[in-house]
């Protein structure tokens, strides 16, 4: 990011750091950026680390922000949205929250009403930079403004806009929750391979490069997935017996079961987190 606006960080945890690390490794000035937590020690080593501005107090960290980042859990966003309604109201920043499942409408509630506010579920491996991120801008939103929040997004690993606030349970079932199933498969294949006599760290590491490698050519072919599987499977094969039997399995349907639930839990987290401070 190369403009000269001033991003304020709420929470300075595991996602602040990732983000904070990604826009100083593409040119954002140190300078430009506050910090604030409730954890000295997680100051103190953000501010050692990067050379940004930190503090204790949310109000001081958030006083000249043109974006700010809301990166505390879900659970404490009503209470830190409500110290900061003021402040928001009178300066109308543009407000990223990477909170999951805290609607656009419950926390510009919670903000006052009418503010520009940009929603993101940002994934696990976000924190190495190779991120995937839903994002959801309302009508308060300009257009450079969502060319920040993108910036901001796209520091560490892709970032989608959704047309559409619900799709955004569908991209928690989908990347936001995704990282585990592929440990999950992982972890069975490690299993399947050691029973059939390779040792635990052979099994690890032809496991791991084999999802990287697949994920890599995937990324880097424009051919469908099932095109590339397709293309591996040999007649009377070895791949076809296993994929015959994953078919058999009703694997598909599987899948589909699992993100349906994902989905399903996404929205009720929604409309529980949504009530925070109602009466
Ligand atoms: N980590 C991920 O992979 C990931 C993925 C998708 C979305 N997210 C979202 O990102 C957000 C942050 O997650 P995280 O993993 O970075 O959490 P985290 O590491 O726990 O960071 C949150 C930080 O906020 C601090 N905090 C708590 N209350 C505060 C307050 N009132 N004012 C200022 N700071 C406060 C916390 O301090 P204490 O520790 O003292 O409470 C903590 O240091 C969450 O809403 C989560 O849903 C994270």
């Amino acid at each position: 990011m190369t403009n000269s606006n001033t991003i304020a960080f709420i929470g300075g945890g595991n996602m602040a750091r990732s983000l904070i690390g990604g826009l100083i490794q593409d040119g954002t000035a140190p300078e430009q950026i506050w910090v604030s937590d409730r954890n000295a020690e997680q100051l103190q080593a953000l501010q050692q680390r990067f050379g940004i501005h930190t503090s204790s107090d949310n109000l001081t960290a958030a006083a000249e922000a043109d974006v700010l980042v809301l990166a505390v859990k879900p659970q404490v966003l009503h209470s830190v949205a409500s110290e900061l309604q003021a402040l928001v109201q009178q300066r109308q920043p543009l407000v990223i929250s990477v909170a999951a499942g805290i609607r656009e409408q419950d926390l510009n509630r919670w903000l006052g009403g009418n503010v520009a506010i940009v929603r993101c579920m940002p994934n696990t491996p976000a924190l190495i930079q190779t991120g995937a991120s839903g994002l959801y801008a309302n009508a308060q939103v300009s257009a450079s403004q969502r060319d920040q929040a993108e910036s901001i997004l796209r520091a560490v690993g892709i970032a989608l806009w959704l047309e559409h606030e619900a799709q955004m349970d569908a991209v928690t079932a989908l990347s936001g929750s995704g990282p585990a199933y592929f440990f999950l498969f992982m972890e069975a294949m490690q299993n399947a391979a050691q029973a059939l006599g390779l040792s635990a760290d052979q099994a690890k590491l032809l496991t791991l490069q084999t999802a990287l490698g697949a994920s890599k050519m995937a990324l880097e072919s424009e051919e469908d997935c099932a095109v590339l599987r397709q293309r591996v499977t040999s007649p009377g094969g070895t791949t076809e017996r296993a994929l015959n039997s994953f078919e058999h399995d009703d694997l598909r349907a599987s899948v589909q079961r699992a993100l349906n639930a994902a989905c399903e839990r996404s929205r009720e987290l929604a409309d529980q987190l949504g009530q925070a401070g109602d009466a």
